[in-house]
């Protein structure tokens, strides 16, 4: 059997997005930002394609803590740091391995440590040994005239994490250290999970201290844009737009079911009425919850973003967000499905039960 390779996709638009990160790197550090948005909306590879293409006088360094398990201190520091294995046995200090290191590329996935210098941020259980450890590179890299940046990406995942105390509070405080007070170091953080970002909205210690940027979906034009440069012609991006909406994860679905045949009508109504099983299996499980989330469903039935204010159930509400179903935006104080397919399913419902 010949397996035809799906084209490949290239990164596509956000021009405006990169503009505004762009806006926050010129200036020295003094808030931390944090990316959010719904699920597969594009946040991690608008900031991958970012730091690929960064100027030489900044530095990246990039941890992404999806996927990791982390219950204790342990966990924790190894899933920060890219240990380089090849210094082993050498005794370096932190300013020397830092400009071995920043003689090759601009960024970096893990905070680089060398193998001696492990035994340092591990002592004592203590956070605070790895942030000065980080600091200190940190410093290194600015002394060597480069500007370093710092990503953390689904910061949510250590969001419930006790060490000593909630661990959380101890990496705002240090990312208010790196930028507001010591102006050293950007500090991005990204997340998808809606609700850790209200959270985090709502924390006294950061108002003030941050920045919120919205990766959401792309718009109309730019989805059938990104379409047509797969083969979709205008009408079929109508009906993409219609039934799915605009996520670059879901259009490129769309593109691969489209490159093996299948029309992309049908692929639409497909993916509705596997939505709407789910909702519906959803509701069948939760019957003691289903007058409470038909209440919030129904007023999705003329509106796609809703006001979110004290009429809306906020138990059901979080229920509704952990299962995937709703996006709260915690700063534009609105709910939203988490696409447009969630919509479409949704409204099905309302029609067939009235
Ligand atoms: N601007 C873009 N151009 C082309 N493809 C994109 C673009 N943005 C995202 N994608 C693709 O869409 C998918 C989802 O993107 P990505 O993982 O960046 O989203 P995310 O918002 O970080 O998701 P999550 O909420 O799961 O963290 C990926 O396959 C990615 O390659
Ligand atoms: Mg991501």
């Amino acid at each position: 059997m010949k397996i035809d390779r799906i084209k490949d996709i290239e990164f596509f638009n956000r021009e405006k997005e990169k503009e505004q990160i762009v806006n926050i790197l010129k200036f020295n550090p003094r808030l931390i930002t944090f990316i959010y948005g719904p699920i597969n909306s594009g946040k991690t590879s608008l900031i991958m394609n970012l730091i690929e293409d960064l100027p030489d006088d900044y530095v990246a360094f990039y941890v992404n803590l999806r996927g990791k398990f982390i219950s204790d201190y342990n966990d924790f520091v190894q899933s920060l740091f890219e240990v380089d294995r090849e210094s082993k046995n050498k005794k370096r200090k932190i300013s020397e391995f830092t400009k071995g290191f920043l003689s090759s590329a601009g960024r970096y996935y893990g905070i680089p440590i060398a193998e001696n210098l492990l035994e340092g941020v591990f002592k004592d259980n203590e956070p605070k040994n790895v942030f000065e450890y980080i600091t200190e590179v940190m410093n290194e890299v600015k002394k060597n005239k480069k500007q370093p940046i710092l990503i953390i990406d689904e910061l949510q995942v250590i969001g419930d994490l006790k060490i000593d105390d909630y661990l959380i509070y101890k990496i705002f405080n240090f990312f208010i250290r790196l930028t507001k007070e010591l102006h050293l170091c950007h500090v991005f953080a990204l997340s998808s999970d809606s609700l850790f970002i209200e959270k985090v909205y709502g924390e006294a210690m950061l108002q003030e201290r941050c920045k919120y940027l919205l990766v959401d979906e792309f718009d109309k034009q730019t989805t059938k844009e990104f379409l047509g440069k797969y083969g979709i012609t205008e009408s079929e991006g109508e009906v993409v737009w219609n039934h799915a909406g605009g996520k670059p994860g879901h259009l490129i679905e769309i593109i691969s079911a489209k490159e093996t045949g299948k029309g992309i009508e049908s692929v639409a109504k497909e993916t509705i009425e596997n939505e709407k099983n789910t909702l519906l299996f959803m509701l069948a499980k939760n019957r003691e919850k289903k007058g409470e989330i038909m209440k919030i469903f129904k007023k999705f039935k003329h509106e796609y973003e809703i006001k979110f204010d004290e009429d809306v159930n906020f138990e059901i509400l979080k229920f509704l967000i952990k299962k995937n179903i709703l996006f709260i935006d915690a700063i534009k104080k609105s709910i939203k499905t988490q696409s447009k397919t969630e919509l479409i399913s949704i409204r099905e419902i309302l029609k067939e039960m009235s």
